[in-house]
């Protein structure tokens, strides 16, 4: 049987509301093709930088998955884990699924700071040797994304570590048109409805920017990052590790 649709919120531009963090972890996994496995590569490729009183910065962290997943390491360090997210709803929802009854915590080694905040605001990061990102860049226009990875490697320590995830167009258009209908075939096996599928996709046509692999590897290069590999790719999904 096909599911209700959850997400009244995808009728109109979509955005990241209360409804749409209420119903996250379950849309995530039938929205994005191995997104438990996503979570898993992305954990264990933190542990090459997690030293000690090492700071890790998850940015657009929603409720908290990666951070739970990378504080359940078998890391014998102290570090620090701080999740940005610009929705309220999705901090309080993380809040909860990490334990936290403050916005900051220290359990044992680890320390985990979750804040409601925009992260294109923030001028400069503390010195680091982590930043994870799992689909936030979708979201950021090309002058977003370049201030932002610029601000990104002046933080980090050299030899530290950038791990994205984001949605990309194909190279030419027989491909596009190949992997997002291989794509559309997998929402449905996830059993949303055609309907869900076209809202969300007509929704996300003011929200969402995507671009080539070859415009994405162009702006690391122009801020900095010589140095990247490709460590996952499915339809159009693609993660990146970057190093300083
Ligand atoms: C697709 S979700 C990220 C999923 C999450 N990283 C995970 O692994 O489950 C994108 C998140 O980015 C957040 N976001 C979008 N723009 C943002 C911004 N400028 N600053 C902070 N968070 C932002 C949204 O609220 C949303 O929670």
């Amino acid at each position: 049987m096909k599911s209700k649709p959850t997400l009244s919120s995808i009728e109109g531009t979509w955005r990241f509301n209360d409804n749409v963090a209420e119903n996250f972890d379950k849309h995530v996994n039938q929205s994005i093709p191995h997104y438990k496995d996503i979570q898993q590569y992305v954990t264990a490729l933190s542990e090459w930088f997690i030293k000690d009183n090492t700071l890790i910065y998850d940015l657009g962290c929603s409720t908290g998955e990666t951070i739970k997943n990378i504080c359940k390491l078998d890391v014998s360090t102290n570090f620090k884990i701080i999740g940005y997210d610009n929705s309220n709803k999705m901090i309080s929802l993380a809040k909860k699924k990490l334990n936290l009854k403050k916005s900051s915590i220290k359990n044992g080694r680890i320390k985990i700071q979750l804040k409601s905040l925009d992260v294109l605001k923030i001028q400069k990061f503390k010195k680091s040797n982590l930043f994870i990102s799992i689909l936030l860049f979708p979201f950021l226009n090309l002058f977003e994304r370049k201030k932002l990875i610029k601000n990104i490697y002046k933080s980090l320590s050299p030899g530290g570590g950038f791990i994205f995830v984001e949605k990309i167009r194909s190279k030419n258009s027989h491909f596009e048109d190949i992997l997002n209908q291989m794509y559309f075939d997998f929402k449905l096996r996830k059993q949303l409805t055609e309907k869900q599928i076209l809202t969300k996709s007509k929704s996300l046509r003011s929200s969402m920017h995507l671009f080539d692999q070859n415009t994405t590897q162009a702006l690391l290069k122009q801020c900095k990052f010589k140095n990247f590999e490709v460590f996952y790719k499915c339809f159009n999904f693609i993660g990146y590790i970057a190093i300083k």
